[in-house]
C-alpha cells in the first residue's frame, strides 16, 4: 500500500475527514492549509490524513481516519508511520497529534507508535464546537496533545 497527495476537490475526502472530526466548520479551519494524503485499495479511498504546518519545525496531524469497514486491519498504523516518514523527509523536527481525552483506543494507538503526551488543551472541544460532543457517553472537553521528535 502507498499513499498519494490528494487534491482537495476529489470525491469522498470529506466523508473520511468527518469520521475524525465532528463538523465541516472545524475541518475548514485547517484543511485549506493542510496537505491531505490518502491510501487506496482497488482504487477506493480507504484512509486519509491531513498534515498541517504549525511553524518551520513543527507539523501536526490534524485528521486521520480509516473507513469503518477497513478499521482494525493495520491501515491506521500504516498511515501514522507514513505521516511520520513524510514529516521527516520534509525536515520537520517534531510531529504532533491531538485527540479527545475519552478516545482511549486512539490514545493507545498513538502511544504504541511512539507519540508521548506533552500537554492538554483545556476546554478545546467546548470552545471550538457550537454543539456539545459526547464520546463513550462523556462530554468532550479537553484535547490531549501528543508529540514525537523526528
Ligand atoms: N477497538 C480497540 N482497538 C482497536 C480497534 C477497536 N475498534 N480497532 C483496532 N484496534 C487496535 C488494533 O488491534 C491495533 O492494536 P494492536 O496493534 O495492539 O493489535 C491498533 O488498534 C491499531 O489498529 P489499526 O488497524 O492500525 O488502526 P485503524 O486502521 O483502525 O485506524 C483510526 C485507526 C484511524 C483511529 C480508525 O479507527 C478511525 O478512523 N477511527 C475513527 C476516526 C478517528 O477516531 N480518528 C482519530 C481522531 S484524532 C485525529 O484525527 C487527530
Amino acid at each position: 500500500m502507498i499513499t498519494r497527495l490528494l487534491h482537495k476537490e476529489e470525491p469522498f475526502i470529506y466523508d473520511l475527514l468527518l469520521l475524525a472530526d465532528e463538523t465541516l466548520e472545524a475541518i475548514n479551519k485547517y484543511i485549506t492549509d493542510s496537505e491531505i494524503y490518502g491510501a487506496e485499495i482497488d482504487h477506493k479511498l480507504v484512509g486519509i490524513y491531513a498534515l498541517y504546518e504549525l511553524n518551520k519545525d513543527e507539523i501536526e496531524i490534524k485528521n486521520i481516519a480509516v473507513l469503518e469497514d477497513f478499521q482494525g486491519k493495520g491501515i491506521g498504523t500504516f498511515l501514522l508511520k507514513d505521516a511520520i516518514e513524510k514529516s521527516k523527509q520534509k525536515r520537520y523536527k517534531t510531529i504532533i497529534i491531538g485527540t479527545a481525552e475519552t478516545s482511549t483506543y486512539q490514545l493507545k494507538l498513538y502511544q504504541q507508535i511512539g507519540f508521548q503526551i506533552f500537554g492538554i488543551k483545556k476546554d478545546f472541544f467546548l470552545e471550538n464546537y457550537t454543539e456539545p460532543i459526547f464520546e463513550n457517553g462523556i462530554l468532550l472537553k479537553d484535547m490531549i496533545m501528543l508529540k514525537m521528535e523526528l
